[in-house]
């Protein structure tokens, strides 16, 4: 089996930014399974379609080509990785993530992309659905005051101006969403690693997770 790193937590917790550096640390593919899920979401509120009309959003998805390059999210050709973290998107890609056949559509993707290459993903479900055999399992989370303030700072520096009680509000709705769904809840896997970044730098998860990835050496790497 390919190695496969699994990260999943609530929003804002550092998902990517770790995921990224672990990527780079043992070349790895990232994988961000929420950018395929902003970007449907995307795609659906530019052809005005709804959540309800799941008719034409399947239809949408099977004319969606995504793949990752360089960590950014390509969409039929278009790098739309900058877009996708607009605040329309986010305050609208639970209700589309929420959809089963939405859902299963993009596990089927993500587990081919997995199949291909050794990955690490970062989500919701990925170590207790997409990847439920992955090599490490990781739970990231972080209080949602300290996960709001660097959501707004990341968006900041993005040049994208924004309130930080917005920003919070945002993110405890989305929390409450995805961790009440029916399908592939929010939730940690049993055998998933749980860390709370909330007083921790960026280096310090990284180690903390490389810790385990290089410990588990071989006998995860074959697995
Ligand atoms: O970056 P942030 O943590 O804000 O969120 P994200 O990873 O970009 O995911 C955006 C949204 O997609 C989440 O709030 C979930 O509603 C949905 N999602 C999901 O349902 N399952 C995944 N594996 C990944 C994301």
């Amino acid at each position: 089996m390919r190695l496969s790193v699994a990260i999943d937590g609530p929003a804002g917790a550092g998902k990517s930014t770790i995921a990224k550096l672990l990527a780079k640390r043992f070349n790895l593919m990232y994988i961000n399974t929420g950018a395929m899920y902003r970007a449907v979401t995307l795609k659906a509120i530019k052809e005005d379609i709804s959540p309800e009309d799941k008719e034409n959003l399947l239809k949408l998805i099977d004319k969606m080509e995504m793949h990752f390059e360089n960590d950014d999210l390509i969409l039929n050709g278009e790098n739309i990785s900058e877009e996708i973290y607009l605040p329309f998107i986010s305050n609208n890609v639970s209700n589309y993530a929420a959809i089963p056949e939405v859902r299963e559509k993009l596990v089927a993707l993500q587990r081919k992309m997995a199949e291909k290459y050794n990955v690490v993903m970062d989500g919701r479900d990925i170590g207790t659905v997409v990847l439920k055999e992955a090599s490490f399992k990781f739970f990231l989370t972080a209080s949602a005051e300290e996960r709001a303030r660097r959501r707004c700072d990341e968006l900041c520096s993005k040049g994208i101006s924004v309130n930080h009680k917005e920003i919070l509000n945002e993110i405890i709705k989305r929390d409450y969403i995805d961790s009440h769904r029916k399908i592939n809840p929010l939730t940690k896997a049993k055998d998933a690693i749980e860390i709370d970044s909330s007083y921790l730098t960026i280096e310090e998860v990284v180690d903390k997770m490389s810790g385990y990835i290089t410990k588990g050496g071989s006998s995860n790497l074959a697995k």
